[in-house]
Parts: C-alpha cells; sequence; structure tokens
C-alpha cells in the first residue's frame, strides 16, 4: 500500500474521485493525509467526512521556500510517497520538488502544453479555450518538476468542445475527465506500473 498526501485549495472533487476509488479497492494505496493551504476549502470538509486527517496550512507570513518546508515535514512524518496536487493552485517549492522527485503527481483542466504554465488555472484554464476557439481541450495528468506544468505527461484525455459550451459546461465535462484520469494515473502509480525516461513516461499495462 502507497502512502498518499493529497494537497488542495478548493472545492475537492479530484480528491472526492480519489477517495471513492480507494473505498473501492481500486487503487493500492491510503490517503495519509489532505492538506489545503485555504481554511475554507469544501475538499478538507470531504476529508474529514471520508476520517482521513485533514488540516488547514496557512501559508501567510512564510516564504515560498518556508512554506515548502513545513509540507515536506508534514508529509514526511507520515510517511507520505505520493504527493497528489488536486486542485492545489500554489506553486510548490524547489526544495519540495526536489524531497519528492518524481512522486509529485497534478491534474490540470487543459490538454498540456496548451492552457498551461503560469497563470493558467482552474476557470481560467477554460476562460482562455474558449475565447481561443479551439475545437478540443482536455485534461492531463503529470508529474511535477520545477516549471510550471512542464513536467512528465502520465496520462491525457480529449474533451471536445461545443458550440453552445460556457466556462461553466465545460469545467462539468472536464472534470469527469479528470476524475477518471487522475484515479488512473495513481492507480498505475500505486501499482508500480509507470517508469520515468526522461521526458517520456512508459506505462506497462499487464
Ligand atoms: C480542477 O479543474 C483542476 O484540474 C484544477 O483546479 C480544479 C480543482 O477542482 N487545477 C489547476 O488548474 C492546476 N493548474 P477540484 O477542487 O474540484 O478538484
Amino acid at each position: 500500500m502507497v502512502n498518499i498526501g493529497v494537497l488542495i485549495s478548493g472545492s475537492g472533487t479530484n480528491l472526492q474521485a480519489i477517495i471513492d476509488a480507494i473505498d473501492k479497492g481500486l487503487i493500492k494505496g491510503n490517503i495519509k493525509v489532505i492538506i489545503s493551504n485555504r481554511k475554507d476549502a469544501y475538499g478538507l470538509e470531504r476529508g474529514k467526512k471520508a476520517n482521513i486527517e485533514s488540516i488547514f496550512i496557512d501559508p501567510k507570513g512564510y516564504s515560498n521556500e518556508e512554506y515548502g518546508r513545513i509540507l515536506v515535514q508534514e508529509l514526511k512524518k507520515r510517511d507520505v510517497e505520493l504527493v497528489v496536487l488536486a486542485g492545489f493552485l500554489k506553486i510548490l517549492s524547489k526544495d519540495f520538488i526536489a524531497a519528492y522527485r518524481n512522486q509529485i503527481i497534478n491534474i490540470h483542466p487543459s490538454l498540456i502544453p496548451s492552457f498551461c504554465g503560469k497563470g493558467y488555472y482552474g476557470e481560467k484554464v477554460h476562460r482562455a479555450v474558449l475565447d481561443y476557439g479551439v475545437k478540443y481541450t482536455g485534461a492531463t495528468v503529470h508529474f511535477v518538476d520545477e516549471g510550471a506544468d512542464t513536467g512528465p505527461i502520465i496520462l491525457q484525455e480529449v474533451v471536445k468542445v461545443d458550440n453552445n459550451d460556457t466556462v461553466e459546461t465545460l469545467r462539468e465535462k472536464v472534470l469527469r475527465v479528470e476524475h477518471k484520469i487522475l484515479v488512473e494515473a495513481i492507480r498505475l502509480y500505486c501499482e508500480g506500473k509507470i517508469t520515468i525516461e526522461g521526458r517520456k513516461v512508459i506505462i506497462n499495462r499487464e
């Protein structure tokens, strides 16, 4: 069983998908702790309802490096081996990434390398997709490196953009795909079926 730590900032629907998949026995892992950088993140309630330790760690008064050190301390204290960013809208410090190299997974609501990087998060991504007029968008699960959304890609899935889509309808469609590929990536990781070769992620599905 892999010890998982989930970092969130908001509603936590991706977190819920992970909790549900673990409950169904689909993932060989356990969530040891949920950490939010926002006090009012609804994901904390979801965690508590599932009897998982769910804590708010206030970033106020800390530099990003200091905050990163605190997060790593809390995760290591609980023997976390895989960190999942499930709508965690804060850039991780370099030391954090070094402490969990190739052990941090992020979900992003577009087909990276489109509509990603600095400033592209949450609904802003869907707004940009609609403004640009692309016909397809989607979701990406990737490992986290020092850049913004630049790490090796694990899974992606396409979502069609329809003429009458709004930020809200697109968000809903993309979220459904996010939940699916995030759970699948965690499942594969926990079963040791993922290897990284440079920028490429090799998935061994046998
Ligand atoms: C999700 O759409 C996730 O992909 C996005 O925030 C949302 C969180 O929703 N993350 C990013 O934009 C990261 N750059 P949730 O709290 O309901 O899981």
